[in-house]
């Protein structure tokens, strides 16, 4: 049983993050401090109580007269969904022009927009729109609020460099530094150069605004002068918005827990049997354990009496279906106590009203890539100070709250780190390197990012891309592969297995493939090894189990009774429909042409191995344990519980990501013939130092 403090019975410590104060929420502008309110007032009063209200005139008048405005302010302060209706109000989105919000996360983009769109009274989809990849809800010359992934924008720029149907661009989020912001940030200073009239908002939630300053004001002298003559000042402005915001009572485990997901659940319940009213948050790391936890709470409500009903239990994550997403933000029914349990998603890039407890994991997952070796993983990974911080924060919005740690504070004071790492610095490159090459820009060395990424990783990502045929021995995107490649906004993997699949005949079903590998996951959770009967189909591996799957939902005329049957998500179904469709048209558009190889899974797995042939591993011969290599870097890993091939055990195979847990796992894998290496990649096989395939 995991170790956990017991509300009540111990004395709660009031704990600075350093001094061993108090942890304080500032309590700037509450006009109306008490906890009252939100729910009933007009959606105008509710607008003209949010912090930034105040600032609006500011906020307005910073924006006419500098090139670049960076604004801080506390989750909830209406940074995300005002300040683009103050520009819209002001005239910045008159004579044709838009205005854009970008977001790091594809939920947090919908729910805004749609909480935009209601605020404003108009349909979702007419003046504000939403567009995340593969789903483009706005209309041309009427949308004018935008809201998009930062991602999205990027693309954007493949078609419009100097995005010039833009007025205003508010990068949202910054503090996040997802890897796609890094880049726009950097690509968006270029076009500041070319069109002084751009206005840029950089919003974040945290205080490291002199960093953000110091790489907008950072600019060539004569650039300066040419546009103080234009009257629009290059120098950033920055404008801190006071929040709103109640003391948070922090607490902290005695000992380290065992296991978070049970003493989260543990703290749950005690919370809801001892502490009054008030809505509970829970931030664990993904859909799995965020799962398990929903299933832990709804099985302790039923067995025991105590805990009675009056648990509300919402898993939040991205992937959730619409539905499910929109019951999160819906109002607490009377006598009932909401227990959200969320990803690092509720950390900043959502705001959830009436959150009074905060359970606090200390962990989140996170993208961590290993030059050297050549792997990305999603590991599950310790949390930073300024991400506690949050995280606490988030239960003082309506009135005083509680935080429960499920770390000890000794823990917090001395091993936690002050800041998370840039994602750039953590990712592998590939895409990035094609984007920016898309764009023309060649010497990505020197290109002016906010943070450097490691010279290794880039050397490795060109390694890559040279290997995938997408660039030349000058460094430059090849026509047409490269081109095709950019073109298709996917991981470059899987885009060059779909170009592959033309010469193979099998476009068909490597477009379906395509479509899977892009939804997080099409089974339903608790989805136990399939016993398939026909043991052949099995052997490949599952981008063939997806082939069969796929043709099986069509057979069934789509319907939910045959997902629910075969542990198949219908949404994820569905979502999977509507991607194929829009690959299917990219496809076209680059001349590929589609064709099915019918049941020719050879063709298949060569297209794949076209595209991951850099992912393949070998088992290891004496292993008894499943244990494979990677061939590049000689890494153990081994296939996830959750794939067909687990236990199946092929000599050779291609993998299509890696999870860490306790072990580095290979999820979505196909069995391959280590001679089709040689075809698909011959400079990468044959320039290794020692040659590992013989
Ligand atoms: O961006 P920031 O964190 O500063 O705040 P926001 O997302 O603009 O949220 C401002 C207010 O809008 C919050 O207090 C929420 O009550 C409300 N809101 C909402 O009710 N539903 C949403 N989907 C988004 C925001
Ligand atoms: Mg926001």
């Amino acid at each position: 049983m995991a170790q956990f403090w017991k509300p009540g019975t111990e004395k709660p410590r009031l704990v600075d993050d350093e001094e061993g104060g108090v942890l304080f929420f500032s309590g700037g502008f509450s006009s109306s401090s008490s906890s009252s309110g939100y729910g009933y007032a007009s959606i105008e009063k509710q607008r003209q109580r949010l912090p930034v209200y105040k600032y609006r005139t500011a906020i307005l008048y910073l924006v006419e007269t500098h090139a670049t405005t960076i604004i801080v302010g506390e989750t909830g302060s209406g940074k995300t969904t005002q300040i683009p209706q103050f520009l819209k109000e002001a005239g910045w989105a008159s004579g044709g022009r838009l205005i854009a919000c970008t977001q790091p996360r594809r939920l947090a983009v919908q729910a805004v927009a749609a909480r935009v769109a209601e605020e404003m009274g108009v349909k979702l989809g007419e003046e504000v729109g939403y567009t995340i990849r593969f789903e483009d809800v706005t209309k041309p010359d009427v949308t004018v609020l935008k809201f998009l992934t930062d991602g999205v924008l990027l693309r954007e720029m493949m078609d419009d460099p100097l995005l010039t149907k833009y007025s205003v661009i508010m990068v949202d989020e910054a503090h996040e530094r997802s890897i796609s912001t890094d880049i726009l940030l950097g690509l968006l200073k270029k076009v500041q150069k070319r069109r002084p009239e751009l206005r840029l908002i950089i919003s974040s939630a945290t205080i490291e605004a002199k960093a953000m300053s110091d790489f907008f004001g950072k600019r060539k002298k004569r650039r300066e002068l040419e546009n103080e003559e234009n009257g629009i000042q290059l120098e950033p402005a920055i404008l801190s918005v006071e929040g709103r915001g109640f003391n948070v009572q922090i607490n902290y485990v005695e000992e380290p827990v065992q296991d978070y997901v049970q003493a989260a659940v543990s703290t749950v319940l005690l919370i809801h049997e001892r502490e009054p009213p008030g809505d509970i948050l829970v931030f664990l790391t993904g859909q799995d354990d965020i799962d398990a936890a929903v299933q832990l709470i709804a099985d302790e409500v039923q067995t025991s009496k105590k805990h009675s009903p009056g648990l509300v239990v919402l898993p939040l994550y991205s992937g959730l279906p619409r539905a499910e997403q929109e019951l999160v933000f819906s109002p607490t029914p009377r006598g009932k106590r909401k227990v959200i349990i969320s990803t690092n998603i509720a950390e900043t890039s959502l705001t959830l009203e009436g959150i009074v407890y905060v359970v606090d994991s200390g962990f989140s997952k996170q993208k961590f890539y290993n030059p050297i070796t050549d792997v990305e993983n999603l590991v599950v990974a310790p949390i930073s100070k300024a991400s506690a911080k949050q995280r606490a924060g988030r239960a003082g919005r309506v009135r005083p709250g509680k935080c429960y740690r499920l770390y000890a504070e000794e823990y917090f004071l001395n091993h936690m780190s002050n800041e998370a790492i840039p994602e750039i610095q953590r990712s592998n490159l590939v895409s990035c390197i094609i984007h920016l090459k898309a764009l023309g820009i060649d010497n990505i060395l020197g290109f002016d990012w906010p943070a450097s990424p490691s010279p290794e990783a880039m050397i490795r990502a060109l390694e890559v891309l040279y290997s995938l045929g997408v660039l030349d021995d000058d460094a430059k995107l090849t026509s047409p592969t490269g081109f095709q490649v950019a073109e298709i906004p996917l991981d470059p993997m899987i885009s060059k297995m779909i170009i592959a699949s033309n010469q193979f005949g099998c476009s068909e079903e490597i477009i379906t493939v395509a479509a899977v590998l892009s939804i997080q996951s099409i089974w339903i959770s608790g989805r136990g090894i399939q016993k398939e009967s026909d043991e052949a189909k099995l052997r490949f591996g599952d981008h063939v189990t997806f082939l069969n799957v796929y043709k099986g939902f069509l057979q069934s005329g789509k319907s939910s009774q045959w997902c629910h049957k075969n542990y198949v998500n219908y949404h994820a179904m569905r979502k999977v429909l509507e991607v194929r469709e829009q690959l299917k048209r990219i496809a076209q558009r680059i001349g590929i042409v589609l064709k099915s190889c019918e049941s020719d899974m050879q063709v298949v797995r060569k297209a794949v191995t076209a595209g991951f042939f850099a992912n393949t591993c070998r088992l290891e011969e004496y292993s008894h344990n499943g244990m494979y290599k990677t061939i590049r870097g000689s890494q153990e890993v081994y296939i996830h519980p959750s794939s067909v091939l687990f236990r199946v055990n092929p000599k050779w195979i291609i993998y299509n990501s890696l999870v860490s847990t306790d072990r580095q796992y290979m999820r979505n894998v196909i069995s391959i013939d280590p001679s089709w290496l040689l075809e698909a990649a011959p400079h990468f096989y044959l320039l290794q130092q020692s040659n590992p395939l013989h």
